[in-house]
């Protein structure tokens, strides 16, 4: 199974012939199937004996990848794309042949260094302070996740009778907050933005303090504020934020 066999490299060739048509030539729009719709195409993928790579790509070429939209065509417009260039896209092959666990300085210690790198490149175009830190995660809804709880985490010494958290967000803001609030069992409180759709500093702090003198025991630990709403790309007001 680990083994480089002529048929792995038979199937190499295939594979790289695949994936440099597909960056070479304009991409395919495509679009979604109905389950139906792929079973009758694709039928039962799993089975005892395997597919076979050339079966498998054959499959993927042929039914799967043309029920994926492609997110680098141009006409696509919505969530976050994939790797956005060529050269990212090739090197996730370098990357994959090489079998990186990136999790750990012990096990990847050259790729923590360069994702530290990468980070500390967008520490200093947001101007956040040289002491700032972070990790890539896979999306917009796990980095919100991952950064709430660490805003948590850094109150629970300073406010330790603290019986409520409550997150503070934007009425406009992403709905992976709200699933968020919801993960992390806090109250959820939304704070109406201005009439153009944007949060400002002096009403959440109205919104809260009220809130805080309303209900003893609940504390807001983070405040979220979008640069680029979802929908409408507003961007909150960060600085009175
Ligand atoms: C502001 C914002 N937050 C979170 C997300 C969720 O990102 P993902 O789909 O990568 O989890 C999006 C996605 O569009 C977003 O625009």
């Amino acid at each position: 199974m680990h083994e480089f066999t002529p048929e792995v490299e038979e199937l190499a060739k295939e594979v790289l012939e695949y994936s440099l048509i597909r960056l070479r030539t304009d991409p395919p729009l495509d679009g979604p199937k109905t389950p139906e719709e792929l079973f009758e195409l694709a039928g039962n993928t799993i089975t005892a004996k395997g597919l076979g790579g050339h079966e498998a790509l054959k499959l993927f070429k042929d039914v799967l990848a043309k029920a994926c939209i492609s997110t680098d065509h141009p006409r696509y417009l919505a969530f976050i794309p994939s790797a956005p260039s060529e050269y990212a896209n090739l090197f996730d092959l370098v990357v994959g042949a090489s079998a990186l666990y990136g999790g750990s300085w012990l096990e990847g210690a050259g790729a923590v260094f360069a994702e530290n790198q990468a980070l500390e490149w967008l520490i200093d175009i947001a101007g956040m302070p040289s002491t700032s830190g972070g990790v890539f995660v896979q999306g917009g809804t796990i980095g919100n996740l991952s950064a709430l709880v660490t805003a948590r985490n850094s109150l629970k010494a300073k406010h330790k009778d603290a019986t409520r958290w409550v997150l503070a967000a934007s009425a406009e803001s992403h709905s992976s907050i709200k699933s968020t609030a919801q993960i992390m069992d806090v109250e959820l409180l939304l704070i109406k933005p201005d009439k153009d759709g944007s949060l400002q500093g002096d009403a959440c702090g109205m919104v809260i303090d009220k809130y805080h003198s309303e209900n003893p025991g609940h504390q807001v630990f983070a405040l979220v504020a979008t640069a680029g709403t979802t929908n409408l790309g507003i961007i909150d007001n960060l600085k009175t934020i």
